[in-house]
């Protein structure tokens, strides 16, 4: 007998959910149209956080606060504390508080499906921003108005393009991952592996997560440069990791960005800054400013105006021939 004493119910029933939606070949619930927004002031909207132990989760939500009266939305807002099985639950209170619409980052692209699908049925539209959920469960523009959000494959591949040239096709690399199961995560390693795969002396020796926490990538780049005193570079998927990693390699004795030449994703300002001083060789930006950018979207949508399944956000790419310039970006 699998021993499920070690997961909670709620992620329990979403994983269950998800098998069950899978082995039907179920894309989605049902293919009544989309849920609409109503036109009335205030919007109830609830924004379903799914942490708030870095800066750019922090600049996320302050970007929904920031435009909540401006676009006369009432927000509801909870905190998962980095657990999906919390994300589910605090989404399933929203839906059964009845809100006008659901706005959230799917911390987890499979475990957060489920409840797109239940909110549709609840007729409570959705938009999801900054991370995306599994397509062959839940589908954009079927089951929920959008996904709003960065190409993070495209960043992955941004990341692997500038460590090749500044290493002249040559590097031992780990790789510090994001969350396990995140879509960021996911994509952000595609892109980077792929774009490394066609170069023989590009080497990724490891490959772990770091949970987009600046405090565990710090743990695991201890651990993994023990293990591999040959790295000379390391890809993190956020700019959180990478300054663990920069704090390890540092308590290492060797230098960051002379001995370990590193490239990360986000553009927060302490990243910004250590790109400044050279210890982060680069660093792509990942904008976390969803609040402006969702309330256009949810105006649009419900004055009738079509909405693409997927509205790309672009982002801009710092290192140290425009970083001074572009200080006053990080947050
Ligand atoms: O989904 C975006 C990622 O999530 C950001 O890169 C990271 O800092 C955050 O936790």
């Amino acid at each position: 007998m699998p021993n499920h004493s070690r997961w909670s119910r709620p992620l329990l029933v979403s994983m269950i959910a998800v098998v069950c939606a899978a082995a039907a070949g179920a894309a989605s619930a049902d293919d009544a149209p989309l849920p609409k927004i109503a036109q009335k002031k205030p919007l109830k909207v609830g924004f379903a956080q799914t942490e708030s132990n870095n800066p750019w989760r922090l600049a996320e939500t302050k970007s929904f606060k920031d435009i909540a009266s401006k676009c006369g939305w009432q927000m509801v807002m909870t905190d998962a504390n980095s657990s999906a099985a919390k994300q589910v639950s605090d989404i399933r209170s929203m839906i059964a508080q009845k809100v006008d619409l659901l706005v959230f980052p799917p911390r987890e692209e499979k475990p957060l499906a489920p409840v797109i699908l239940e909110a549709k049925k609840a007729n409570i539209p959705v938009i999801l921003v900054d991370r995306n959920v599994d397509q062959s469960l839940a589908v954009a523009g079927k089951d929920y108005i959008t996904f709003i959000g960065s190409d993070f494959i495209d960043q992955g591949k941004r990341s692997a393009d500038w460590l090749i040239k500044a290493t002249n096709g040559k590097a031992n690399i780990i790789e510090l991952e994001g969350t396990t199961g995140a879509s960021a995560a996911n994509d952000r390693k595609k892109g980077f592996d792929d774009a490394i795969a066609s170069h023989p002396d590009m080497k990724i020796i490891a490959s772990q997560s770091g949970d987009f926490a600046r405090d565990t990538g710090r743990k695991v780049m201890e651990t993994l440069l023990q293990a591999h005193p040959e790295v000379t570079a390391v890809y993190a998927h956020n700019d959180e990791m990478a300054l663990g990693a920069i704090a390890a390699i540092k308590a290492a004795g060797k230098t960051p960005g002379k001995d370990i030449v590193l490239v990360s994703i986000d553009g927060t300002r302490g990243a910004l800054e250590a790109v400044k001083s050279g210890e982060l060789g680069a660093d792509v930006q990942s904008s976390p400013f969803f609040g402006p950018l969702a309330c256009d979207v949810a105006q649009k949508y419900a004055k009738g105006e079509a909405i693409p399944p997927w509205v790309k956000v672009s982002d801009k790419f710092y290192d140290k021939a425009n970083v001074e310039a572009n200080l006053k970006d990080g947050y």
